[in-house]
């Protein structure tokens, strides 16, 4: 078992956030040995433990209790809470701020023949997505009916694979789009890092640790603008 009086910290094992979150904590002084194949790591300076996850986990892991901190970002944040809400939970969490990192766009695209007059003409499609609480959110606002193919990746193959006729997933540099002959017809939902912290008392040292820590990132951060 962890031991509780830790500061416990979640942020991706390997993906887009995974790197700027290490750089960040490495910045702010704490100093972990990151071995590839642990899950867990052990800050050497401080009472900090880091539970290394896939993202989609880490929003639930906050709200949850488990970890007291997450580094994620705020399109599966967003849909997490959504995806509770429409189970009747109430979830909640804090936000210790936005990040200066992980900036993507969680878009519709369609295949590049795909003649686009607004979201309307979309009425009725099937579309792959890992998002669909704030797909139907989106279209909620236009009276907009959808079906949905639910992937958790490789989205943009779904078009081609006749699985959906467009997709709306994540966008950083669009690359991923482009090379499955996919274009972006409008964006629903624009992203970054953030950091948040689980609901609830935290002991005093806990706190002040914590204290030190946003203190620090504060000046990272200010220092990188
Ligand atoms: C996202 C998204 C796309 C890709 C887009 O996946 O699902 O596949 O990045 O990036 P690009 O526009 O720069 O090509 P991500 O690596 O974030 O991981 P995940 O969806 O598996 O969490
Ligand atoms: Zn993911
Ligand atoms: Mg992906």
């Amino acid at each position: 078992m962890l031991d509780n009086s830790r500061l416990r910290i979640a942020m991706q094992k390997s993906g887009r956030l995974s790197d700027e979150s290490k750089k960040l904590l490495a910045q702010c002084g704490v100093k972990i040995n990151l071995q590839e194949q642990r899950l867990i790591a052990f800050a050497e300076n401080m009472p900090i433990d880091i539970l290394r996850v896939r993202d989609d986990d880490i929003p639930g892991l906050v709200i949850d209790g488990v970890v007291d901190i997450g580094i994620v970002g705020e399109n599966v944040l967003e849909e997490e809470v959504l995806d509770r809400r429409a189970e009747g939970e109430n979830p909640q969490y804090k936000t210790l701020r936005r990040l200066d990192f992980g900036g993507c766009r969680l878009s519709i695209a369609a295949p590049r023949d795909f003649v686009y007059s607004g979201p309307e003409c979309l009425n009725n499609l099937r579309i792959a997505t890992t998002y669909p609480h704030l797909l139907r959110r989106y279209f909620s606002q236009y009276n907009v009916n959808f079906k949905t193919c639910l992937l958790n990746g490789s989205v943009e193959v779904a078009p081609r694979a006749g699985l959906a006729d467009v997709i709306c997933d994540l966008v950083s540099s669009g690359a991923t789009l482009e090379a499955n002959g996919l274009q972006e017809i409008e964006v629903i939902y624009k992203s970054k890092a953030c950091l948040i912290q689980r609901e609830g008392e935290m002991s005093p040292t806990k706190q002040a640790l914590i204290d030190k820590v946003m203190t620090r990132i504060q000046g990272v951060i200010q220092a990188r603008e």
